[in-house]
């Protein structure tokens, strides 16, 4: 049976430390690190996403604002949203909670996101510069996965790392991230031949392409580590991630649950974003 990785538990300790050092900001600087989230309509998941993200900051010390706009908001102004909240300062990360609705487009609004206020790591500047290995903000799923991956001492270096799945807010980054850490990584996506026969090369595997209970037993190698990025509602309702668990745990020799696994790591990244953007300010 596979070690089961607790996020919820470590998460619970990087957030420690993390209010901690928010704490000492406060003490050094006088005010606390402020997050802005925009979320625009009421998709049910994403107002959960919205409710945690407030909730963590509240606990870690930071201030928090959420700026709820309705469905039909024009592009026009959610982009004066975004302006405004770039234009003030206590504000220092801005996050606008996607998906946005169909009639908006997505870049033009991250792209209204000053990059040194872009804790989600979207905008072209800062995805460029984690390209490159030099950064202020990660993507906050990715490197919550890896600082999970720190905390549970997993070693990359010289692994073969798979990551299923090939989006810009998780595969691309997370691709990115494990070759800094000298992995040695391949993506896959829906257009790949023989998915099985490499994801069973894989001593890390990472998957992150929103079906549910989609890799199961045979497609794992025993014994690998197993990332479960997904956040699914199978035909009972019942919340489960890309992998199927209870085949998986099996083979595996480590894996992450779900709920309490990448999910909880992801804001603690973004915590950890919000007081970087907060002492970045300061140096303006
Ligand atoms: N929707 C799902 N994940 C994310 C995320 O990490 N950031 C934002 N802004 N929206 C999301």
């Amino acid at each position: 049976m596979a070690h089961i990785i607790d996020g919820k538990k470590i998460a619970a300790e990087v957030r420690a430390d993390i209010a901690e050092r928010v704490a000492a900001f406060k003490a050094e600087n006088g005010f606390a690190p402020g997050l802005a989230v925009v979320i625009v309509g009421s998709d049910p998941a994403s107002c959960v996403y919205v409710r945690n993200k407030k909730k963590a900051c509240e606990a870690a010390g930071m201030n928090s604002r959420v700026i709820e706009l309705s469905e039909n908001t024009t592009e026009e102004e959610l982009l004066a949203c975004v302006n405004e909240l770039a234009a003030d300062n206590t504000v220092h990360g801005i996050l606008v909670q996607l998906p946005l609705p169909k009639h908006l487009d997505e870049n033009a609004v991250i792209a209204a996101i000053p990059p040194e206020k872009d804790v989600d790591a979207f905008t072209t500047e800062n995805v460029g510069r984690i390209m490159l290995g030099d950064f202020d903000f990660l993507p906050c799923t990715p490197a919550g996965i890896m600082t999970m991956l720190r905390q549970e001492k997993i070693d990359i270096a010289g692994k073969r790392c798979v990551v299923i799945g090939r989006s810009n807010i998780v595969g691309k980054p997370m691709a990115m991230l494990l070759l800094h850490a000298n992995g040695t990584v391949t993506v896959c996506h829906s257009r790949t031949k023989n998915l099985a026969e490499v994801t069973r090369e894989a001593d890390i595997l990472v998957v992150a392409i929103g079906k549910a209970r989609f890799v199961t037993a045979d497609m794992v190698k025993p014994g690998a580590v197993v990332i479960d990025v997904g956040m699914n509602r199978d035909a009972k309702g019942k919340l489960c991630g890309d992998v199927d668990f209870d085949c998986v745990e099996k083979v595996a020799g480590a894996i992450t649950p779900v709920p309490g696994g990448v999910g909880p790591m992801t804001i603690t990244t973004l915590l950890e974003n919000t007081l970087t953007a907060a002492r970045r300010s300061l140096e303006k």
